[in-house]
């Protein structure tokens, strides 16, 4: 199954992804992942995406583009990958088109994840991360059981540089006019499926997992057909 995971910043999307990963096993790329990598590790991708991240601005479309295009030609990826923070703009979702049918492959679902900004405000400025695992908290909605420690690994946690109040409205901003407009381009296509995205953790995935149930049983009657053919 090939899945871009789209929502405003905070929506829940990583959250998301990585309750999809368990249940599913899909691969989960997540472009601000690899950034934030890059950037940690002080690399020239990591110093010109910095620049461009603490404004709550995109990175220019052919760097991420060239990032995605160099992962998703990695062997596990095969079966299939689910996209998160990609694409943002439509010459990304262009790209990625492009990158698809060359070999005959395309998404099969857009999963929208829908939540007000008010609330994404609250879920961003709440957002605590572990330093060295990566596993993420939130201090109200899911608080650590030790404070400003990882219940994981022990390590300390530490709020995103692009979390601050000023830069997240930056984020909402650029993502209201430059990415939410590719909702229409895959609407048009037929493979956007929007969901609430209100609720706990778990009720959120209750929903999307639901739209994958039906995606698979889809998938299944299909391959049935082309058997009987
Ligand atoms: P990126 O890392 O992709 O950030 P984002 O899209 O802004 O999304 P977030 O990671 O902030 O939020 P999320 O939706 O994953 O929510 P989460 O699950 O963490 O991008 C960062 C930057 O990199 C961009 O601004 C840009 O500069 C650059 N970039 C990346 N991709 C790019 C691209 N393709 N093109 C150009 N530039 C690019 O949840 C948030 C919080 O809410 C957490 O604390 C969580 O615990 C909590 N939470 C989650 N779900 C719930 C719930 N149901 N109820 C209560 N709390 C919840």
């Amino acid at each position: 199954m090939r899945l871009i995971l789209f929502g405003p910043p905070g929506a829940g999307k990583g959250t998301q992804a990585s309750q999809i990963s368990q249940k599913y096993g899909i691969i989960h790329i997540s472009t601000g992942d690899i950034l934030r990598t890059a950037v940690k590790e002080g690399t020239p991708l990591g110093n010109l995406a910095k620049s461009y991240m603490d404004k709550g601005e995109l990175v220019p479309d052919e760097v991420v583009i060239g990032i995605i295009k160099e992962r998703i030609r990695k062997e596990d990826t095969r079966n299939g990958f689910m996209l998160d923070g990609f694409p943002r703009t439509i010459p990304q979702a262009e790209a990625l088109d492009n990158m698809l049918g060359s070999e005959g492959l395309k998404i099969d679902a857009v999963i929208s994840i829908e939540v007000e900004d008010e609330e994404v405000i609250k879920r961003i400025s709440g957002r605590r991360v572990c330093e060295k695992c990566g596993v993420m908290y939130h201090i109200i909605y899911d608080p650590p059981k030790n404070n400003e420690l990882c219940d994981r690994c022990g390590a300390r946690l530490f709020q995103r540089d692009d979390d601050k109040e000023e830069v997240v409205r930056r984020r909402l901003q650029v993502y209201r006019n430059q990415t939410e407009p590719l909702k229409e381009y895959y609407k048009k296509i037929g493979i956007l499926q929007s969901i609430d995205g209100t609720g706990t953790v778990e009720q959120v995935f209750g929903r999307i997992d639901r739209v994958l149930q039906s995606l698979i049983e889809k998938k299944d009657d299909f391959f049935k057909e082309q058997g009987r053919d």
